[in-house]
């Protein structure tokens, strides 16, 4: 755990140069906007400890899978997010000694993330080899008002001499991916040009043919005057420069404002990729730096009136819970359907930024609560289109008949992940997409979406199911064997009770989903039906005998369900048995012995009491609470959030709170040990869930929502915003009161602690807090 970042409310701050740790800040002080995202490398050259990231939404490699032991079935690639041009590149020399910020002093720094305006600066005082003392400031913004374009504000002061100094900014898709399998770059240079102030380069990926251009244009100020100059001009292969020569005295602030665009051919036709892209560059150039940024700080002040967080009296906690908000909008704003949310978001290589069950079981409550609800449904066409994959992923591992497999991890549908107990075992993947359907239909009402994607994607999964599971003679239920639950800790086990379960359920789900549409609408189910050769009676039939004989394991001694067959049979050790030394145990263990071993890695039947708790009472809840929390290690980022919803539904406020702090501050912490590979976005939705669902008790039930909040001790007082079914309403929680406000028109009921209330449009409510 790292404790160097300074608290504050709206601000992320480092105010001293650590190069120790400055991967890490990388990852935290990284910049995005949806459509592209930058990680905090420097615009100078850097010698030191770095990993240079700039990446743009949806631009990714088929890297030829690596593995040891080639089984059948298994993906032939994994999709990376690329390492795309540098286009914040700036070099700075003074009288031919170049500035790399590894070589110098750093006499002072700070490096400050403005959260509010969304806003990386830099300020910074360092001695040169030379002896010569130069201040440096920088500021960049990817804009949130207009996603094509980034802009940074570079100035350079010398503190103690005068003479020649040159700026050389630049664009170099010339880059890799640290994490490319076989050490290849995976960009061809198609196009460069370069004027006296402006430059474009086009690079195209290698075997996907995306390309993306990425232009820029400079002008520099002295004193405040935009100078008049020339430069030198260099082009080679994927990269561009201008060098300009000037004289600089003294105290004197030379200021080079550099205008950038990144525009990819997933937008725009390669053949106007170029035009488009100097269309955007010009006219991000016409506009100038304040005007940009001020339309950028608007932007973000609408996202923050409507997502936004406050805790009173908590600073640390305030800034994690901000942390967490501003990533989830940086890397994903709902706009593009075709994206989605990698668990590192433009922050790193790592899990290829790709798409995993994260964003359907985590992400999705925090877009459906922040955002209108077509951000949510996005996120659910983006896997209806998906489906045919699905499909063709099913059918690779022996399936048939439109049975439909989601991958782990994905770009375009396809399977990329290639461990065998994760690809071909962890399929209770394929529930959380489901799941995903019934989740936002439940919060938006808006149960017509069955009828046009949802019904679909729930009967090619609900085929899946019915071909997985086995009758067992000997049980006489249905078994479902060799699965990895979402404890990865435990491989190839039989009877995972949390699959089996929202296996069941989503047979259940997809017939009541059938249903609907066909009262609703029965033309369109029977022209479906037809299309994807559906025959009704014999498959619902068949779901219907699954369903009712589904093998769920339970203990009647513990009065628990058993996580899978054989577990409790290990040495049943707790958390609190295991030398402190030898955790995180995924770093100091022998794989082997984590699989024999007790410990768990994420919530597995948690999971699904978390998912499913209107379906079983608070003492089954308990119970389960009190045996696998104590095992649970909580090595992957995703699973405190669970733990605080369920130990803030059964009043344990303590343990709620506990869990709270792992999720809320795990980035800025480095609570993991590993933000330096970026930062862990999927899971701050699970921070926001955590206050909302967790503190808040944020519920939706029969069309309602329903709150039961409680306020830690450590808390003054917290508020939060909700969008429901058209209404806004902002929920305050204090020590004395639970104060709501409906900022809509529309009068609004809502069940506060069990009691219905009705809240009338742009009025409140205050209510005594019930402990
Ligand atoms: C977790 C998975 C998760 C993945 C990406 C893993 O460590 O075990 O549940 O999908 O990370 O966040």
């Amino acid at each position: 755990m790292k404790n160097y970042l300074i608290h504050d409310e709206w601000k992320i701050i480092e105010d001293s140069f650590h190069p120790e740790f400055n991967k890490i800040s990388e990852s935290v002080f990284s910049i995005g906007n949806g459509r592209m995202g930058q990680r905090a490398n420097f615009e100078e050259d850097f010698s030191g400890e770095t990993l240079q990231g700039s990446y743009v939404a949806g631009v990714y490699y088929p890297d030829k899978t690596k593995v040891g032991w080639w089984k059948i079935g298994y993906p032939e690639y994994f999709a990376k997010v690329l390492n795309a041009a540098n286009w914040i590149g700036i070099q700075v020399s003074f009288d031919g000694e170049n500035l790399d910020l590894a070589q110098c002093e750093i006499e002072s720094f700070q490096r400050v993330l403005d959260m509010k305006r969304g806003v990386l600066e830099r300020e910074m005082v360092v001695k040169l080899a030379s002896g010569r003392r130069v201040a440096i400031s920088s500021c960049r913004f990817c804009s949130l008002a207009n996603d094509e374009i980034g802009a940074i504000k570079y100035q350079v002061t010398p503190l103690d001499f005068d003479g020649p100094i040159t700026l050389k900014p630049y664009l170099d898709a010339d880059v890799k991916n640290e994490d490319a399998n076989y050490g290849e770059k995976f960009w061809e240079g198609i196009h460069e040009e370069v004027e006296r102030r402006s430059g474009y380069v086009i690079a195209e990926t290698k075997k996907t043919v995306f390309q993306v251009c990425t232009g820029m244009k400079f002008e520099i100020l002295k004193a405040g005057k935009v100078l008049e100059f020339d430069s030198y001009r260099y082009k080679e292969d994927k990269k561009v420069a201008c060098a300009v020569d000037l004289e600089i005295g003294e105290g004197e602030t030379i200021t080079l404002l550099k205008y950038a665009a990144n525009i990819s051919s997933m937008n725009v036709e390669k053949e106007g990729l170029l035009t488009h892209c100097q269309q955007a560059v010009e006219g991000a150039f016409e506009l100038g730096f304040d005007a940009l940024l001020a339309a950028h700080a608007k932007t973000w002040a609408d996202k923050w009136e409507e997502a936004d967080i406050q805790i009173e009296g908590d600073v640390a906690a305030q800034q994690g819970i901000r942390f967490n908000i501003f990533q989830l909008y940086q890397t994903y704003t709902g706009e593009d359907e075709r994206l989605n949310i990698g668990p590192k978001g433009f922050t790193g290589e790592k899990y290829g930024g790709s798409t995993y069950w994260d964003t359907e079981a985590y992400c999705l409550p925090f877009y459906l609560s922040t955002a209108p609800p077509k951000v949510a449904k996005n996120l659910l066409v983006y896997r209806y289109k998906q489906l045919g994959k699905a499909i063709e992923n099913a059918e690779k591992l022996g399936f048939k008949d439109g049975a439909a497999l989601y991958p782990m991890v994905t770009m375009t549908g396809e399977e990329c992940h290639n461990e065998w107990e994760i690809t071909f075992e962890e399929i209770h993947r394929n529930g959380a997409i489901a799941y995903a359907i019934f989740d936002y239909i439940r919060y938006t009402g808006d149960q017509d979406y069955l009828v046009e994607y949802g019904l679909e994607v729930l009967i090619a999964i609900a085929r899946f199911w019915a071909q997985r599971v086995h009758f067992s003679a000997r049980k006489q239920q249905y078994v479902m064997h060799g699965v990895t639950g979402p404890n990865e800790y435990e491989n190839n086990v039989n009877n995972n009770w949390y699959t089996n379960y929202i296996a069941k359920w989503c047979l259940e789900y997809a017939m009541e989903a059938m249903n609907f549409v066909k009262e609703k609408d029965p033309a369109a189910l029977e022209a479906m039906a037809e299309r994807i050769k559906f025959y009704e009676y014999t498959e619902t039939g068949q779901w219907k005998k699954i369903a009712a004989g589904m093998y769920l394991g339970t203990d009647e001694a513990l009065g628990i369900f058993v996580q899978h067959e054989g577990f409790l049979d290990k040495d049943l050790q707790k958390v609190e048995d295991l030398d402190p030394a030898v955790r995180p145990i995924n770093q100091h263990w022998s794989w082997d012995r984590i699989l024999r071993s007790v410990f768990i890695k994420q919530a597995d039947v948690l999971q699904g009491l978390y998912f499913f708790e209107d379906q079983f009472n608070m003492e089954t809840i308990r119970r389960n609470f009190d045996f696998y929390e104590p095992r649970t290690v909580h090595e992957s980022s995703l699973s405190p959030c669970v733990h605080v919803i369920l130990a803030a539904a059964l009043g344990r406020e303590e343990k709620a709170y506990e869990m709270y702090l792992r999720t809320s501050r795990l980035d800025l912490d480095d609570y993991n040990n590993d933000t330096e590979d970026g930062c862990h976005i999927t899971s701050m939705a699970g921070t926001w869930m955590s206050v909302v669902k967790g503190f808040g008790g944020l519920r939706v039930r029969d069309g309602e929502l329903h709150l039961r909040p409680f306020i830690p001790s450590q808390w003054k007082a917290y508020s939060f915003k909700v969008q429901f079914r058209g209404a806004v309403l902002k929920v305050k929680v204090s020590h004395a009161t639970v104060d709501i406000e409906n900022l809509s028109a529309e009068p609004m009921p809502v069940t506060l602690f069990d009691q219905s209330v009705n809240i009338d449009g742009k009025s409140s409510l205050s209510e005594a807090m019930v402990s």
